[in-house]
């Protein structure tokens, strides 16, 4: 089993769900879906529920917490209640780089969610983290107890990403890494300790390699990890392998 741990695969444009679906099938891969605003909790929920290889994440994403109310987290808690495969928190956390006019409300939003999931057992978080590495770090070292998290997308360098292993946080790759200019990303797949890495697309954004300028899908997963078994100078089954066994520890329910 290969596990994707960030797909966006309900919101494939040009690809019918249907393709997406059989694809991953077809490779034995496991998806996992971030929703990203207080409505789209819910279609992620109903969403998840139709296909077996599907998993969720259900939070309120930094460019959307404006969206975020008094009742999100109580929405939240009755749907983690109620459906075993939403699995995680997410995508939340910082992102400075497109409108910084509104990095109070979401510093603020991102704090809630954390002490929601710690309150709620401790749900691993899936962390979006855009140009604001200083703050996510310091508010995760202040606010989060007890839950597990993964930086979604990494794009930091190999010195963030070593401050985030310290931590015991998990780095997740996507179809960056197989970008010739990808410098940054590439350095950090090939260097950090397997035990940390995972895999995800973040499709229909960011295809990678040999698709870019089409839409990406989350089987494409299988060229993030390809990409990343070159750079280590290892054989793929061994990054199937040891990415495999990280999300399992993050999500037992996976196994
Ligand atoms: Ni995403």
């Amino acid at each position: 089993m290969i596990i994707n741990t960030h797909s966006h695969v309900n919101m494939l444009r040009e690809t019918p769900i249907e393709t997406a679906i059989e694809n991953l099938n077809k490779q034995n891969i496991t998806a996992i879906v971030p929703s990203s605003t207080a409505q789209d909790i819910f279609e992620v929920n109903e969403f998840i529920k139709k296909y077996d290889c599907l998993y969720g994440y259900i939070g309120v994403f930094p460019e959307e917490v404006k969206t975020f109310t008094d009742k999100t987290l109580t929405d939240m808690e009755s749907l983690i209640r109620s459906n075993p495969k939403i699995i995680g928190i997410g995508e939340i956390g910082l992102d400075y780089y497109w409108d910084k006019s509104f990095k109070d409300l979401q510093k603020e939003v991102f704090i809630k969610q954390i002490e929601f999931a710690n309150e709620m057992g401790g749900l691993p978080l899936n962390i979006h983290c855009r140009e604001a590495f200083g703050d996510t770090l310091e508010i995760l070292d202040k606010y989060n107890k007890n839950s597990k998290a993964i930086m979604h997308c990494f794009s930091g360098s190999i010195e963030f990403a070593k401050e985030c292993i310290k931590r015991g946080i998990y780095i997740s790759i996507g179809g960056v890494v197989t970008f010739k200019n990808a410098s940054k990303v590439k350095e950090v797949a090939a260097n950090i300790p397997l035990e940390y890495l995972l895999l995800e697309t973040d499709d229909p954004y960011l295809t990678p390699v040999p698709y870019r300028g089409k839409e990406n899908q989350s089987a494409y997963v299988t060229y993030v990890a390809e990409e990343i078994a070159k750079l280590r100078a290892t054989n793929v089954e061994e990054i199937y392998r040891a990415t495999t066994e990280n999300a399992c520890k993050l999500f037992p329910i996976l196994n």
